[in-house]
Parts: C-alpha cells; sequence; structure tokens
C-alpha cells in the first residue's frame, strides 16, 4: 500500500474532468488477476462522446453521494463504491474523506455506447486530482500513468481513455515503455490519424445481452484462446509500423479483421453468442462495396455490440458523408449517428 501522511480536517475541496471515451483498433478480449489484458490494445481517443465529472471531498470517514445527470443513482454509486474499494492501496486517503460525486453524459441516452471507458477514466482524472491538490507530487507523465492504472481497475478499457489521440494499453515486445498496468502513448504516429473520424451508425441502441465482463469471462474456455493473443500481438506490430508511414489501408484492414475476430470469438464461446444484427452485416456489405467501387479510404471496426464506427481519413469527409446519406443511414436505429473523431483527450473543467 502506497505511504500517505494523515490527511487534515480542513481537507476540502473540488474538482472536475470531463474524459471521453475511445475506441480499440485492437481489441483487448480477455484478461487475467487484477483486471490484466491477455494482450496488448490500441484505441483512438474520441472527442464527442464523453463524460463530465465532478467530485467534492471534505475531511470525513469514506461516505459517497452519487447523482447521474441530477438524480440519485444507487445502482452507480454502489458500483463507485466497489471501485473506490479496489483502489484502496493505491488511494487509502479516500477513506478519511467524503465525496460528493456528480456525473453527465454527453452522448445520448440508450444509444448503446459503452461509458464505462469515459465514465471510469473520469473519476480516476478526479481522483489523481484530487491526490494532486492535497499532497502534491503527481505532475505530467506521472499523473497520467497513475490516473491510467487507476481507470484500468473501474474499467480495462479505461485505462486508454487519459491520452490524447491515441492509446496503447499492455506489455508488447516491440514498446519498451508498454506495460499491463497503465495504457501509454504510442509515439511517432502519422497526422492523418490525429484527426481520423470514427462515425457511429446506431444500428440498434437496445442494451447489449451479455456483458463484457461475461465477455472476458468466456474467452478462459474458448479454445482459440492462445492463438488470439499471439495473432493481436502480431497485428499491434503491423498496426503500430502502418500508423508511422500514414498506410491508411494497411490501417484499416487490421481494422476490420480485429472487428470480425472479436465477435467470431464471442460466436465460438461457449456459450455462444452474437451481437451484431442483421443490419450491421448489411452495413459491412455496403461499406465494403463502396471501398471496392471507389477505392475510397473508408472502413468499419466494431464494439462488443451492433454499432458500426466508421473509420475514415478527414479529407474525404464529404464523399463519406454522401455514401452515409445514400447507403448507411437507413440502416440506423432512427436514423441516428453519432459524429465522432480522434480528439485532445480528458480536459480539466
Ligand atoms: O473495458 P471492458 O472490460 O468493457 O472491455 C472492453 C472490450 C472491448 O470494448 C470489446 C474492446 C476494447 O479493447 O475496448
Amino acid at each position: 500500500m502506497a505511504a500517505y501522511p494523515k490527511i487534515s480536517e480542513n481537507t476540502s475541496g473540488k474538482v472536475s474532468w470531463q474524459s471521453p471515451s475511445n475506441i480499440a483498433i485492437i481489441k483487448y478480449w480477455g484478461k487475467y488477476g487484477n483486471q490484466l489484458p491477455q494482450n496488448a490494445s490500441l484505441s483512438l481517443t474520441l472527442s464527442e462522446a464523453h463524460t463530465k465529472t465532478s467530485v467534492a471531498y471534505t475531511y470525513g470517514e469514506g461516505n459517497v453521494s452519487f447523482r447521474f445527470e441530477g438524480k440519485e443513482n444507487d445502482a452507480f454509486r454502489n458500483k463507485i463504491v466497489r471501485f473506490i474499494d479496489k483502489i484502496m492501496d493505491d488511494m487509502p486517503f479516500l477513506q478519511e474523506m467524503d465525496l460528493v460525486i456528480e456525473s453527465e453524459n454527453t452522448f445520448p441516452h440508450s444509444s448503446g455506447i459503452a461509458s464505462s471507458a469515459s465514465a471510469m477514466s473520469a473519476l480516476a482524472m478526479c481522483f489523481c486530482d484530487i491526490e494532486k491538490a492535497v499532497f502534491g507530487k503527481l505532475e505530467g507523465d506521472a499523473f497520467l500513468k497513475k490516473a491510467s492504472h487507476i481507470a484500468r481497475l473501474g474499467s480495462g478499457s479505461a485505462s486508454r481513455s487519459v491520452y490524447p489521440h491515441f492509446a496503447l494499453w499492455g506489455k508488447h515486445v516491440d514498446v519498451s515503455n508498454s506495460d499491463n498496468h497503465y495504457a501509454i502513448m504510442p509515439s511517432d504516429v502519422h497526422p492523418i490519424f490525429k484527426d481520423f473520424h470514427d462515425d457511429i451508425l446506431i444500428i440498434s441502441a437496445a442494451e447489449k445481452s451479455v456483458s463484457s465482463t461475461a465477455g472476458h469471462a468466456l474467452m478462459e474456455g474458448n479454445p482459440f484462446a492462445t492463438a488470439r493473443y499471439e495473432q493481436a500481438q502480431n497485428r499491434l506490430r503491423q498496426l503500430l509500423i502502418c500508423m508511422q508511414e500514414g498506410d491508411i489501408h494497411a490501417f484499416g484492414k487490421i481494422a476490420e479483421d480485429e472487428a470480425m475476430t472479436l465477435h467470431a470469438l464471442m460466436m465460438c464461446s461457449d456459450p455462444s453468442y452474437v451481437l451484431m444484427k442483421p443490419d450491421t452485416l448489411t452495413a459491412i456489405e455496403r461499406i465494403r462495396a463502396f471501398r471496392e467501387r471507389t477505392g475510397s479510404p473508408c472502413y468499419f471496426t466494431l464494439d462488443a455490440g451492433p454499432n458500426i464506427h466508421l473509420l475514415y481519413p478527414h479529407e474525404v469527409s464529404e464523399e463519406i458523408n454522401t455514401f452515409i446519406e445514400e447507403e448507411l443511414i437507413e440502416l440506423c436505429d432512427n436514423g441516428r449517428i453519432i459524429r465522432d473523431r480522434v480528439g485532445p483527450g480528458p480536459q480539466k473543467s
């Protein structure tokens, strides 16, 4: 357990952060131990879909109150209390404080978009900021590393949301500072990826039928697990090269291969499950046909759900917009699309 001096009775303050969601290009699917990944993953940090969280703290005895979008929410509060318990070794001072936490999401309600990455990273940024305000010292890289580590204990993918643009989480032999405990920023990425678009086509806004916690657990009995973890490390190696070279086509191919692998792993788990919808497959066919016809660099990835993340560089956005209007929007639930893109990471407010 980290050693901290006892806090004084007049300790109080308030911190606020907004933190984004992220979309993995190399997927984290399978974990071990205390939320450690079976393979390294790499994601784009998004900008539109984010959570805003504020934490008011006073000297106290570990009481936590939580309001989500202005209303008390016991289910979320209990999740946060469990999360605080999990990080007690890293932040023991939290049990000497009373916390009043308020949170809201900027992405639409029930859009089928997972909020754990933005929610847990926003909370981790707030807790690290409290540590910095009360004890000092936590600056720059050390701050982000600790925020990533804390966020990981809330939700693995949240570890990647603390960095601008891109993040790599998990040990990889080619990246000397990579680590299973926290994410880092990959270096030397070509500028074309810094304003990449990710339009999220909401094929279904229904809550997903299998949680990612259950999905990770099913990897333990999956006969392809070992080969999958090796494949992910190999694909990450290739991805880093094409991201350095600005090779969008190679990047897009890996993104699509990873999406299909993720869903194939779900389909061959025991019990098997399918999170794609018929319109997910129709959209995939149309994206591939459009690319074949036009040569335009427009690719997709999928999260653990039916929604399509359409990936393309800013320079072709007009052309892609026409394609969306003509062929994809009709496949979306109530025509819903979240227009997102790579962003600057968490912001203090
Ligand atoms: O962070 P979790 O436990 O919700 O897992 C996320 C898993 C995927 O979103 C499917 C892939 C990823 O790397 O984000």
